[in-house]
């Protein structure tokens, strides 16, 4: 469905384990809006690409795959967890394995990928809204966009919420492994040339390292509704 220029958007950028994922869903589920998860398209990409041999960096057919991706997000209510559908096969779990964020960001330096997936993710604009999650939803996705939110925290404080995060699923991780890798993700995301990670000049920068989930909540709500 072409995009909804009427639709508001609410961008949520930042580096992994800022938050965003937690805050987007709780706040799309509060004010009744759909998701972008626009991680979740490169993540997909980087696994159809596995499954169909094709190496991490080779730009055009990555493009290729990116723009012929075949995937629906399904839940049964707003705010459960979506089941994630690759080519009629259910992917949830592998979409959530670090190896698949970690193949993810190296697919998502290759600007031919970002383009192929460019288009898709402003269809997500429609009424009554979205709420975008991602690292240039901001900047380059929706840069008209009302609302720019861009979360941080520092790397320990990511690491320790992504420690808990995995621990919960069973995975069996070291904080010191998880802290190194989140900050190669960080380099790699904030130092390449095509859409690198940063704070959109017109957003709203909150530092979440000190805050409960309820209170950056809180403050998200404020910017979209203020009292
Ligand atoms: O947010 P998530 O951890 O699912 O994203 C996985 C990777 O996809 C990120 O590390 C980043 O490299 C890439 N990504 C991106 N642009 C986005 C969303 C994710 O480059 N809008």
């Amino acid at each position: 469905m072409a995009p909804n220029s009427q639709a508001p958007v609410l961008c949520i950028d930042g580096p992994s384990g800022s938050g965003k994922g937690t805050i987007t869903q709780l706040i799309a589920t509060k004010l009744g809006w759909s998701i972008l998860d626009s991680g979740a398209l490169y993540r997909l990409t980087a696994i159809a690409a596995l499954r169909q041999n094709v190496a991490l960096d080779d730009e055009s057919s990555l493009a290729a795959v990116a723009a012929g991706l075949d995937c629906s997000f399904e839940s049964s209510k707003p705010g459960e967890p979506v089941r994630v559908m690759l080519a009629g096969e259910d992917v949830t779990s592998e979409l959530r394995l670090e190896t698949t964020g970690d193949n993810a960001s190296k697919v998502a330096v290759l600007p031919e990928v970002r383009a192929a997936l460019l288009q898709r993710q402003r269809d997500f604009q429609q009424l009554p809204g979205l709420v975008a999650d991602g690292r240039d939803m901001g900047t380059v996705v929706f840069p008209n966009s009302q609302f720019k939110i861009f979360l941080t925290a520092s790397a320990q404080a990511r690491a320790e919420r992504r420690f808990q995060q995995l621990k919960a699923q069973g995975e069996d991780v070291r904080i010191a492994t998880l802290l190194q890798e989140i900050e190669a993700r960080d380099a790699r995301d904030m130092g390449r040339k095509a859409a690198p990670l940063k704070a959109a000049d017109d957003a709203i920068t909150i530092d979440t390292t000190e805050y409960s989930i309820e209170q950056v909540l809180e403050k998200v709500l404020l910017l979209v509704n203020p009292k």
